[in-house]
């Protein structure tokens, strides 16, 4: 099992590397990260919600989607909108309403390097564009307005101090 990065850590803000190398390695980092997921029951988890500052995310949508993508590239957005409410791994306890795309194409690579393309809708194109923005540094809490932001953060630190008492 990996350690999952929280706000305020350094690498959820790097712009991450893409993978070159499609070694043993980066199956056992594959493999580590769906077993992380899936113990924090998460629906997603990119390289660097573990420290890592790669291009890469794991997604397990039950009944819809057990996939990692490595190297991935939104190729095509929807204009059409939708909003639902997003949490995230690396900030937990708080949840919000957030506006993306509907609907997305996804380009990337399996382990093996091999490319693949995803049309995506609903649950599963939110966590493509969720995991992605990862990828760049970006957490969902960047996508709300400076006011919602900021209540986020209150209501992660305040969770948080009370979790670190306990
Ligand atoms: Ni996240």
């Amino acid at each position: 099992m990996l350690d999952i990065f929280t706000l305020g850590e350094e690498v959820l803000k790097e712009k991450c590397q893409p993978v070159t190398k499609f070694d043993n390695a980066l199956k056992v980092l594959v493999d580590a990260m769906f077993e992380t997921m899936d113990d924090a029951d998460g629906v997603g988890l990119a390289a660097p919600q573990v420290g890592v500052e790669l291009r890469l995310f794991v997604i397990n949508i039950h009944g819809v989607e057990r996939r990692a993508y490595i190297n991935p590239q939104i190729i095509e957005t929807s204009i059409e909108t939708e909003i639902a409410e997003e949490g995230c791994l690396s900030i937990p306890g708080v949840w919000h309403d957030v506006q993306r795309p509907a609907r997305v194409t996804i380009q990337a690579q399996d382990v093996e390097g091999k490319a693949f393309q995803v049309k995506a809708e609903g649950l599963l194109a939110r966590a493509i564009q969720h995991e992605n923005d990862h990828l760049n540094g970006v957490l969902f809490i960047d996508r709300l307005n400076d006011e919602e932001r900021e209540k986020m953060v209150k209501a992660y630190e305040k969770r948080s101090k009370s979790r670190r008492k306990k």
